[in-house]
């Protein structure tokens, strides 16, 4: 794992886009694993621009999402497949039939979750993996206890995430309690791993996530075992880091970053 530090929110979501366009431009049928959040909106702003203002070019570009809320129809405001149309997919050239997210009204959920794992098999799986991390250290919707085996498949959300994530509801009460979410084990398959994490609010479960022992009681400590993952960060979400000197000083060291300095 390796964490970058940058001073605020926008040079941090800069990088993120300057990670994600470049990938997209070395292979471009790219498959893009993406995550909703408030984190990620600025991000997908920046993306559209790219698009319209530089051209980047999404149109063979394929896209799985991590989750999604279990009774929620597309047409629901609050449901991750309309997040992703409004904040994204109609800003950008995507073929919309190539953009895919666990549906949450299948009248299967458990094949549902099967034949998306298979969807993600037959694109050779996913090349680079955007992430955030909530509040109690979900990873998609991992929620504390996750296997770090586990497949997509519907979880119970904790009573963090809901408080977290209930506001975005007009009734904060109908947020769903249940969603359908890539298994830490999906998402440590992706080939590349990308991790967004701002604000002071994200600094104990950034510091727990990256320092902390390894253990299923935070999802995101999972991502210590991946072989390819960075996690990019604010000076204010980075405020507990302990190695914070040190992460700096490989970003301004190494070769690999030398273009995005
Ligand atoms: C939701 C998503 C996660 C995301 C998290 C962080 O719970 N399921 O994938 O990482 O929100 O959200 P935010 O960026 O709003 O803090």
């Amino acid at each position: 794992m390796e964490v970058i530090i940058r001073p605020d929110k926008a040079s941090a979501t800069e990088l993120v886009a300057k990670l994600i366009s470049n990938a997209l431009i070395e292979k471009p049928d790219l498959v893009l694993g993406l995550a909703t959040g408030n984190t990620m909106e600025p991000l997908y702003a920046r993306l559209a621009e790219m698009h319209k203002k530089e051209r980047l070019d999404f149109s063979l570009c394929r896209t799985f999402n991590l989750d999604e809320y279990v009774g929620l129809p597309a047409e629901n405001k609050n449901s991750y497949r309309h997040y992703m149309n409004e904040h994204l997919f109609k800003k950008i050239n995507i073929d919309i039939r190539n953009t895919h997210l666990p549906s949450g009204t299948a009248k299967d959920l458990d094949k549902e979750c099967e034949k998306y794992e298979h969807k993600i098999k037959k694109c050779d799986g996913i090349d680079l993996q955007l992430l955030g991390i909530g509040k109690s250290g979900h990873i998609g919707f991992n929620e504390p206890l996750s296997a770090f085996f586990s497949r997509t498949r519907v979880k119970a959300l904790t009573p963090t995430t809901i408080t977290q994530n209930s506001p975005l509801f007009d009734r904060p009460r109908d947020m769903p309690k249940r969603a359908i979410t890539m298994g830490v084990g999906t998402i440590l398959e992706a080939k590349r791993i990308v991790t967004l994490v701002l604000g002071t609010s994200k600094s104990d479960i950034l510091a727990k996530s990256v320092e902390g022992p390894v253990t299923s009681m935070v999802s995101a400590t999972a991502l210590q075992l991946h072989p390819k993952c960075v996690v990019i960060s604010d000076e204010k979400a980075a405020a507990k880091l302990k190695g914070k000197d040190y992460y700096k000083w490989i970003f301004e060291n190494e070769p690999e970053w030398e273009e995005y300095r």
